[in-house]
């Protein structure tokens, strides 16, 4: 098969692309190794920006997000004593939009057909060749035990922290920076009316607690866990107890409790790839950066780095500049490392690391005093919560 772009990987940065270029008339097909049904498995983030938002209105698919994605024009910081409200449009005139990535992916995979978006489920031992070359193509084997080999001008890896794109890219061209952290995110997802109207980051002493929601009768609520906790080691009650102390006696008035649709444990980790191109293939969304998920901008930053790679192959393919392809990294990166000092940086204030001593514990409550009391300190965290500019 020949196309002009091979995107590897159907999650929200491969549907997305692949939608926004055959929208562009640029040809293209998508290769993902597993089932549909496995894809919309995963229960992952929750708060949309702008940036996502707009691509979806953009290609006309946004009908059910406008409907049932509810938008937020505030969060809170609860510090184990007081709720501190970050007032998003009162501070920058924008809000979020929650709506489940499971929901978004579910609507760019059924309008795949009208669209015209092939995209191929269950491949196999997935494999990139020639990236270096303007001839690169890849490789895979459906389930029926056919070889296969898609070639393309580009191939544009969306597949993902695990997936082989990034590893395509040889050492010697490639940078990693990377964080990991003592511990992950419990979540658990439960068909109950959520606690409150907004949502809620907590850092209590005994640990963090974070509460959102999908719908009015669905929420989701995460605990942070040391590293070698097992879900076995969190029957729902427990979760629920933990909660409703990390979360504040305000919240905990609020929560209704129930059995547990869906519980996950995800590490967290800060991790960047640089540079995101290399000769004909260029990386997308956690293919080539990880952030942890407290500031919600993992699937934004996928979002904002497909718009990128848009914007580049329209370039090349419309305007047959090859430069445009050449600034991608450059653009991408700009934006991705500026998420990734806000996610860590929130990280860092809201959760009790291990390693601290008195003097870090002083330097969270100095700063989260200081964001309770001034508009300039709020206005910072709410121009980054709402998404920077692309
Ligand atoms: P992915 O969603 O990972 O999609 C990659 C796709 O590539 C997958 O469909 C995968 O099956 C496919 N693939 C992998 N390997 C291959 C291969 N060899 N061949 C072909 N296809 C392949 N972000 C938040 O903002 N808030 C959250 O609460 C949150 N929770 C998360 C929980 C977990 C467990 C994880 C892993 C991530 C979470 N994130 C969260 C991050 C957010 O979900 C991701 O940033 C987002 O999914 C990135 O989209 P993507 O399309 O780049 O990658
Ligand atoms: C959700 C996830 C996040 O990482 C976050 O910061 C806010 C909300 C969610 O899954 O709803």
């Amino acid at each position: 098969m020949r196309k002009q772009v091979c995107i590897v990987g159907a999650g929200p940065a491969g549907l997305l692309l692949g939608h926004l270029l055959r929208a562009e008339g640029i040809d293209c097909v998508v290769v993902e190794q597993r089932s549909p049904g496995y894809v919309l498995g995963r229960i992952r983030a929750g708060v949309l920006e702008r940036i996502t938002v707009s691509l979806m209105e953009q290609l006309g698919l946004d009908a059910r997000l406008k409907a049932e994605g509810m938008p937020h024009g505030e969060f809170s910081l609860a510090d184990g004593e007081r709720l501190i409200h970050i007032d998003l449009m009162d501070l920058v005139g924008q809000q979020v939009t929650v709506y489940g990535q499971t929901e978004l992916t579910r609507d760019l995979m059924e309008a795949c057909d009208a669209r015209g978006l092939q995209v191929i489920y269950g491949a196999e031992g997935v494999t990139l060749h020639d990236v270096a070359t303007d001839a690169p193509f890849v490789t895979y084997t459906s389930s029926d035990g056919t070889e296969h080999r898609v070639e393309a001008r580009f191939v544009v890896g969306c597949d993902g922290f695990h997936g082989p794109s990034r590893r395509a890219v040889p050492a010697s061209v490639g940078r990693e920076y990377e964080r990991v952290y003592p511990f992950g995110w419990l979540g658990i997802l439960a068909d109950v009316p959520p606690c409150g109207a907004g949502l809620i980051y907590a850092n209590h002493e005994r640990g963090f607690a974070l509460a959102s929601q999908r719908s009015p009768t669905r929420s989701r609520y995460y605990v942070d866990v040391p590293l070698t906790d097992r879900l076995e080691d969190w029957p729902d009650e427990r979760i629920w107890d933990e909660l409703a102390t990390r979360l504040g006696p305000e919240a905990a008035a609020h929560i209704t409790r129930g059995p547990s649709i869906e519980k996950s444990i995800a590490p967290l980790r800060s991790y960047v790839f640089a540079p995101m191109r290399h000769g004909s293939l260029l990386l997308c969304g956690d293919s080539a950066h990880i952030v942890p998920p407290t500031g919600a901008k993992g699937l934004n930053l996928a979002a904002s780095d497909v718009y990128y790679a848009t914007e580049a192959l329209r370039a090349f393919f419309g305007a047959n500049d090859p430069d445009a392809i050449g600034g991608y990294s450059d653009k991408a990166l700009a934006r991705v490392w500026k998420a990734e000092r806000f996610s860590w940086s929130l990280t860092r204030l809201m959760h009790r690391f291990p390693e601290d001593g008195p003097f870090e514990r002083a330097m969270q409550v100095a700063e989260l005093d200081y964001i309770a009391s001034s508009r300039a300190a709020q206005t910072s965290i709410a121009e980054n919560y709402v998404g920077l500019p692309v």
